[in-house]
């Protein structure tokens, strides 16, 4: 593996002190997809400063330890969101609503959002969510193997998200074609024509819900207020945009990296067969090892930060696995150990943009271990399979090929 304080032969800038300087691509770390983590890991290696910087993606800071990318997330006074994405150039043209907004402007959106992902909220669907889980797990039961990648972690978090805005669930696929363009073209249908198509598709659905007081997400929308004004269509679309976005990559691939893990550590896998009750727990602990989110922040004004001179306007990444696997907040953090205790990790977030939908999706995880372990108690890794991660703003499991034998699985 690369040695990231390596020269890379680019220039440094003036104000970057040689030592903070590495060459390190937060969106193909060192490792070529098969040691993905141990990549990150090497900017916790001794005599790698708590910030430093990179030329990859158009030159920008990293700020390496979990108690910083705390205060980064938490302190819109000095890292704004008005830009969150990397490189800069292309994170400026994004500009979702609430998260390119920084308090107060943020706030109004927020609270219109944390209604429908209240624990009673999420309550209210749980039955739905655990109905498409468990067909999901049945309909590949006696397969003895699947793609876990296809065959249910692509399907589950997009149907929770039609349950949740009230939408047909025959209409799942089609969304998440069009919401899949918009996070990594695929050179069929662009960004622009993307979100055209599910601007149009949401539309309809807006106009009916407005004005009603249905409780689905949509109509709660819809139907908003931010201060004494009703929200704009274009806001209500943004709005829902961004939960749709952010609410399927990031599902879809822990439940790769969790199942990938259970797949290959029976001894775990077979505590949780044995103890469900243990079941929130290692989500926890699985959330503080396979963190998968990487974006950023934009500095707002030029000044000394734990060293570094940073300048306004440059891009300072808060990569949320350089929490959990911080080695001086949690001790042999490579280590999934469902009795750690104290575990320290920002996977989530922190500050006024922490996820709103953390309770969702760990009730998502939840089920789906409880749906898959009362039907498929033991399975593995399949041999020779080619798993690869990739970075990106959700790292991503690229397949989760799983066997299992069809006589050891339960009917429920
Ligand atoms: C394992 C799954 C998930 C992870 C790791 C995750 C992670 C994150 C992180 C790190 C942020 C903070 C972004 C920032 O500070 O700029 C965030 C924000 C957000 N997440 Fe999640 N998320 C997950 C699941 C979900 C789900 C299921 C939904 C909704 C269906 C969701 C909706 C959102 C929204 C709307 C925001 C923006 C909040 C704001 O700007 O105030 N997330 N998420």
């Amino acid at each position: 593996m690369q040695d990231v304080m390596e020269a890379t032969g680019s220039a440094r800038p003036a104000h970057v002190k040689p030592d903070q300087f590495v060459d390190f691509d937060i969106y193909a770390p060192p490792g070529e997809g098969k040691s993905f983590y141990e990549g990150w890991q090497l900017l916790h290696a001794q005599g790698v400063p708590d910030v430093v910087w990179t030329p990859r993606n158009e030159g920008h800071w990293i700020v390496t330890r979990n108690d910083l990318i705390d205060e980064v997330f938490a302190d819109h006074t000095r890292f704004s969101s008005r830009v969150i994405l990397l490189p800069k150039s292309a994170g400026e043209q994004h500009n979702l609503i609430p998260t390119t907004l920084d308090p107060p402007e943020h706030r109004p959106y927020r609270s219109l959002l944390n209604s429908s992902f209240s624990p009673r909220a999420v309550g209210g669907i749980e039955a739905q969510i655990r109905d498409v889980a468990a067909g999901l797990v049945e309909a590949v039961r006696l397969d003895g193997q699947c793609n876990f990648t296809t065959a249910y972690a692509e399907i589950l978090p997009i149907k929770v998200f039609m349950t949740m805005f009230g939408l047909p669930l025959e209409d799942s696929q089609q969304l998440k074609t069009w919401s899949d363009a918009t996070t990594r073209a695929d050179g069929t249908i662009s960004m622009a024509d993307a979100l055209a198509r599910i601007a149009a598709y949401l539309q309809p659905f807006l106009d009916a819900r407005k004005g009603k007081d249905g409780d689905d997400m949509l109509s709660r929308i819809v139907n908003g207020k931010i201060g004494d004004r009703a929200l704009s269509d274009v806001e209500a679309l943004q709005l829902a945009l961004q939960v749709l976005i952010a609410g399927l990559d990031t599902v879809v691939n822990f439940l790769g990296f969790t199942f990938l893990f259970l797949a290959q550590n029976p001894a775990h896998r077979q505590r949780l067969v044995e103890d469900p009750d243990l079941i929130p727990t290692a989500i926890e602990e699985l959330v503080r090892r396979f963190p998968i989110v990487t974006i950023g922040r934009e500095v707002v004004t030029d000044m000394e930060y734990h060293g570094a001179q940073l300048k306004k306007g440059e891009m300072i990444v808060t990569a949320t696995v350089l929490g959990g696997l911080d080695p001086t907040v949690n001790p042999d953090p490579m280590k999934v150990d469902f009795d750690r205790v104290g575990a320290r990790h920002v996977s989530f977030g922190t500050g006024p943009h922490k996820c709103p939908g953390a309770h969702l999706a760990r009730t998502e995880i939840s089920i789906s271990i409880e749906e898959w372990l009362k039907r498929i108690p033991v399975f593995e890794l399949a041999a020779g399979a080619d798993v690869r991660v990739m970075g990106g703003i959700a790292a991503t499991v690229n397949a989760v090929p799983l066997v299992w034998d069809p006589a050891t699985t339960r009917a429920v």
